[in-house]
């Protein structure tokens, strides 16, 4: 079984770099199909659900060039269809942006309902079908396939989002880039990957303003034309390692960030007692003491991230008194419980809270990843934990984190991975 194996109890020194987005990797790339030439696309995070993304463009024919280990240049003009249906696509949450990428490109889109990270309930697309079809399309889903047409071009519509959807906000924000007129995206999601998206876009020629707002103003323009950009630093990765270093000790410089996107995060942990400091692009983290406990609820950004919460709930197991974390986007988060309560965790979970009951240190144990940032999660508290913990299910890790185990072994981590020769991961890690 493949797994990593922590030796836990070592604090955490040093250097980290963080790598670009995930999150505005996986909208970048399929947004490059409604560019007429070649995208250069720097700081893409080398992980798996980005390799996934640009081998479903391949199979569409787009020609795909890795520059360098982070770059790559994409020339869709090979691209003829309208339909993406792979199997790989079922293994990422993010392939739904294909289907705004190719309304722009062609007016019509067949796109394989998302896999991806499974929190245990459904993951509705409703908001994404609501956009598309007040801006003149035609949506069926048949058989796990979404079908979208139209006569020719989108037309502009104002679109109110009943929820705030990161997914719907970037998927519509695609399909209005090329459609007729002005769109107006209201109560808007305002994630960093969504202005990312947007300069994307406009450094591209397309006219988007207000990104990073809660409301979205899109002028169609009739074309894209190619050129060069680069992904921002990755806001979730960066909060994971400030998260470990709080929890395992010791003092760690968090490099190539923004430390604006982190500024939820930094105050959470100053709460607890911890020292984080904050200069031009990067960020300083210091355990000063015990942890103390806090009380945290998930939201949208610019609120807590509810893809940090089970990193936080983490640490929070070993923080001082009683803290309450509530998840705030997610029906079911909090899978990775069961796991840490093996390893002595005291959390108890009803409905979309949990209540934690600080304890002196975990202890290891083996355990399962069962999503990306649980493993996350489940890797930190291997770090914090007193002896060996190990973690199978890392195939989600690698989803999202580029090479965790050298960075946090450059860190002093005791941490190594033990591949069979024919794990999946091995042969999507060779695949581009
Ligand atoms: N929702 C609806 N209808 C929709 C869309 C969403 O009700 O049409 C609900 C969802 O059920 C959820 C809430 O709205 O309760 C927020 O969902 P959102 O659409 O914002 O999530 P997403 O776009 O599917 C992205 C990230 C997730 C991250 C969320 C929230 C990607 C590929 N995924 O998902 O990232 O948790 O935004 O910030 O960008 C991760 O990186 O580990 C991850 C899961």
């Amino acid at each position: 079984m493949t797994k990593y194996v922590i030796n836990g109890g070592n604090p955490l020194y040093g250097e980290v770099i963080i790598n670009g987005a995930k999150n505005a990797a996986a909208a970048i790339i399929p947004a490059a199909l409604m560019v007429d030439g070649t995208c250069r696309i720097e700081n893409l995070p080398q992980i798996s659900d980005v390799t996934t993304m640009l081998k479903i463009l391949k199979e569409m024919g787009a020609d795909v060039r890795i520059a360098n280990k982070n770059t790559v240049e994409i020339d869709c003009s090979g691209v003829r269809t309208s339909r993406a249906t792979f199997d790989m696509m079922r293994k990422i949450r993010a392939s739904y942006y294909l289907i705004g990428a190719l309304l722009g490109r062609f007016g019509n889109a067949d796109v394989a309902m998302p896999g991806g990270c499974n929190f245990g309930g459904v993951r509705p697309i409703d908001q994404h079908i609501k956009g598309f079809t007040a801006m003149g399309a035609k949506v069926t889903t048949r058989s796990g396939i979404v079908s979208v047409r139209t006569d020719s071009r989108l037309r502009s519509a104002t679109i109110f989002m009943d929820v705030v959807s990161v997914g719907a906000t970037i998927n519509l924000m695609l399909a209005a880039t090329l459609a007729e007129g002005m769109t107006y995206i209201e109560n808007a999601a305002r994630e960093p990957h969504i202005v990312d998206l947007a300069n994307f876009l406009n450094s591209m020629g397309a006219d988007i303003r207000g990104a990073g707002t809660n409301v979205i103003k899109i002028r169609g323009v009739n074309r894209l034309t190619g050129g060069s950009y680069s992904i921002i630093p990755d806001q979730i990765e960066a909060g994971t390692y400030m998260v470990a270093v709080a929890g395992a000790g010791g003092r760690v410089v968090i490099k190539d960030v923004i430390p604006k996107h982190l500024e939820c995060i930094s105050g959470k942990l100053r709460e607890m007692g911890v020292s984080v400091v904050e200069l031009d692009d990067s960020i300083i983290v210091q355990r000063m003491g015990p942890l103390l406990g806090t009380h945290l609820k998930t939201m949208p950004y610019p609120g807590f991230p509810t893809d940090m919460q089970p990193q936080m709930s983490t640490i929070l197991c070993m923080a001082e008194g009683m803290s309450i974390v509530t998840e705030g986007v997610w029906d079911n988060r909090f899978r990775y419980v069961d796991e840490l309560a093996k390893m002595g965790g005291q959390m108890r979970v009803t409905g979309r809270t949990a209540i934690i009951e600080g304890i002196p240190q975990l202890t290891g144990a083996q355990i399962k990843a069962s999503d990306l940032r649980a493993g996350a999660a489940l890797v930190i508290a291997g770090l914090c934990a007193r002896g060996i913990t190990e973690i199978e299910g890392i195939s989600y890790i690698e989803r999202g984190y580029e090479n965790m185990i050298d960075k946090l072994t450059a860190l002093g981590a005791e941490i190594s991975v033990v591949y069979e020769p024919d794990s999946p991961l091995m042969t999507v890690r060779n695949a581009v």
